[in-house]
């Protein structure tokens, strides 16, 4: 007779989930319906209706007066409008780093120009502007644009970027499609995304912000088929406008951003001291005190990102490395220019995302610090 034995405790025991690395939210629908009951009452869906209107305002409330905010469907084309609107020569180069997200690079060659890679400051992970500007006669062609990003939203020198427009004459547009908590000058054009990955997000969205008012209209007019007051199209141009669905959550989202922010700040501040016995860990400087963003992006030992990865995979803690190996690491950009990447190439060996979100919770952070320890061992 066979003995069927009881399966051990061990076989029984559910396996943890896996902890996502990003876990976004929106705001609820009963946060969102009285605007949606607003579009029904107003039978206006989208072309510039008073939820945009509304929103580009509230945008607009965050930066001195005067400034100019221009709402389109995405960061990469709030990227890609706003160089066309700068009106650069076709081709030319942009000064842009390799240390950022494809989308930069994408925007860049959507808007007729050429992508040039630059690498960063190894503290900041940001373009140095006075490198750049000691860079540009090794360009092989005429350096139309630079565009300093913001690494995963920790703000930039913007002074010393002002600065360095002024003494080459180079127009510089900011990438800082995470920096919403932080962007507030619009002096330089600045682009934020409002993807649902991104701290105040609307699900799909960016703007651009900027105190250039015929820049804004001419970006406008860009996200409008060329329209400018009349039915005459003066431009080539496209479609990016956002519907007054996609304003509606972006209402929604900026009622609750306050307290979001603070949200943000305190699964920040509980994660920094859950890994305080972790040393090997580096936060970015100011991140969750300073300033705040929804990705949490670690330095760790040198070279070390493949196996600490891997290990907290196995670990079923999941981590992104949110740039990839750098932007010009990616196929579609195999073949642009580029100066020597050797502090990208080592930011992309040792700097990995992970799991964050507004509602991290104690149990999580310790699962993080376990897994983490443990993976730091196996170096
Ligand atoms: C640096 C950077 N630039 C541009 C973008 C593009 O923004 P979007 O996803 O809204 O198109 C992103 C998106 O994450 C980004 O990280």
């Amino acid at each position: 007779m066979s003995v069927r034995h009881a399966p051990s405790r061990d076989t029984h025991a559910e396996p943890a989930a896996r902890l996502a690395v990003a876990r976004p939210r929106l705001p609820a629908a009963e946060a969102i319906l009285p605007y949606l009951q607003r579009i029904d009452g107003a039978r206006w869906y989208s072309n510039f209706g008073p939820l945009l209107t509304e929103l580009e305002q509230r945008l607009a409330d965050r930066f001195p007066v005067g400034t100019q905010i221009v709402t389109v469907a995405n960061g990469t084309q709030a990227l890609t409008l706003a160089l066309m609107a700068m009106d650069l020569p076709a081709g030319g180069h942009v000064a842009m780093p390799a240390w950022t997200f494809v989308a930069t690079a994408h925007a860049v060659l959507q808007a007729g120009l050429t992508p040039w890679f630059l690498d960063v400051d190894p503290e900041t992970w940001a373009l140095d502007p006075v490198a750049v500007a000691a860079r540009l006669p090794s360009s092989g062609r005429p350096v139309v644009a630079a565009i300093p990003v913001s690494p995963f939203g920790r703000p930039l020198d913007l002074a010393a970027w002002r600065a360095f427009r002024a003494e080459t004459g180079v127009p510089v547009l900011v990438d800082a499609a995470a920096g919403f908590d932080t962007t507030s000058d619009a002096r330089l054009p600045t682009v934020v995304s409002l993807h649902a990955t991104k701290v105040a997000g609307a699900g799909e969205g960016g703007f651009l912000a900027t105190d250039d008012h015929a820049l804004a209209e001419r970006m406008r007019a860009l996200s409008t088929f060329g329209f400018k007051g009349t039915r005459d199209s003066m431009f080539a141009a496209t479609n990016a406008k956002l519907s007054e669905y996609t304003a509606a959550v972006g209402l929604a989202s900026q009622d609750g951003w306050p307290a979001d922010r603070l949200r943000f700040l305190r699964a920040a501040q509980m994660l920094r001291i859950g890994l305080t016995g972790l040393p090997q860990v580096q936060f970015q400087a100011g991140w969750g005190s300073d300033w705040i963003t929804s990705v949490c992006s670690v330095t760790l030992p040198q070279g070390s990102a493949d196996s600490v990865e891997a290990s907290l995979a196995a670990q079923g803690v999941d981590t992104r490395r949110w740039w990839g190996l750098g932007c010009h690491a990616s196929p579609a950009f195999a073949d642009l220019p580029r100066e020597p990447l050797d502090i990208t190439d080592r930011l992309a060996g040792c700097v990995i995302g992970l799991p964050f979100s507004i509602d991290l919770t104690r149990a999580e952070i310790s699962r993080i610090a376990a897994a983490l320890r443990q993976a730091l061992t196996e170096l």
